[in-house]
Formats: structure tokens, sequence, C-alpha cells
């Protein structure tokens, strides 16, 4: 099985840790480091609806928490047929994505695209905007 597909195969794996009680969507995110390391993330729904954390952000938290900023891979499975990032979680991932991660959008580890985040949020906001400040 190549690189890819075993992530996706962990993400599917991992998506019965979704805590979805709300929305009953479940989401699931690995995410490999540039270094190798994988770190999963599912989608963490709250009562108070706001705190709701998405399963990217969840999974690159896990890997930025633990020192690693660099990612190569970042996979993601839903409920729903292509489940792209949500708004915030491309904004998030423009932070740490360079032009060679690859975004993965999986449905199955035979059905799956890759995108990077400039496809995903063409003319963003980033870190660049600031830097002559
Ligand atoms: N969700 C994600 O985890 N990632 C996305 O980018 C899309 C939306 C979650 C949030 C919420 O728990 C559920 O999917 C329905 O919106």
């Amino acid at each position: 099985m190549n690189e890819i597909k075993k992530l996706i195969q962990m993400a599917l794996d991992n998506k019965e840790n979704s805590y979805s009680p709300y929305s009953h969507f479940r989401v699931s995110s690995v995410v490999k480091t540039k270094s190798g390391s994988i770190y999963k993330g599912v989608n963490i729904e709250n009562a108070a609806y706001s705190p709701s954390l998405c399963a990217e952000r969840s999974a690159m938290s896990a890997a930025i928490s633990n020192g690693q900023r660099d990612f190569s891979y970042i996979v993601i499975n839903g409920d729903s047929k292509d489940t792209f990032p949500c708004g915030v979680c491309r904004q998030f991932i423009r932070e740490f994505a360079d032009s060679d991660t690859k975004i993965v959008i999986a449905n199955s580890i035979d059905d799956y695209k890759e995108y990077t985040i400039e496809e995903l949020l063409p003319y963003s906001f980033s870190n660049e905007d600031l830097k002559d400040i």
C-alpha cells in the first residue's frame, strides 16, 4: 500500500473517535510531518457549538504541540463525499502549509484527490503580509 493510502486507512479507522453528537457528521484527519511523524485528529463538538473543533485543526494542533510544523500530507475524510476543509481550516492550514504540502481529500483508499493550499485558498492573507511591519 502506498504512503497516501496508508494515511487514508488510518483516517478511516480513526473516524470512530469523532465526537460529533450534535451534527452526527464525523470527520477524521491524519497528518504526516516532513520529519515522518504522524498525528491523528477528529472533529470535537461542544454543547455550546462555537467551541467545536474541526478534525484537521485537531490533527495539526497535535503535531504543532509536539514541535512539528512542517507538513507533507494533510488527509481529510468526512461523512460526505469529498469533504473539503471549511474556511477557518483553510486559513489555519495556510499558516503551516507550503507548496509541497499535499491536502488529500479522501473518500476511500481508492478514491482521493490531492490539492495545495494555494488551490484551496487563493489570494490568501498570510505571514507574508505582516513581514514589512
Ligand atoms: N468539520 C470538520 O471537522 N472539518 C471541516 O473542515 C468541515 C467541518 C466538522 C465540524 C463539525 O463538527 C461537523 O464537521 C459538521 O460541520
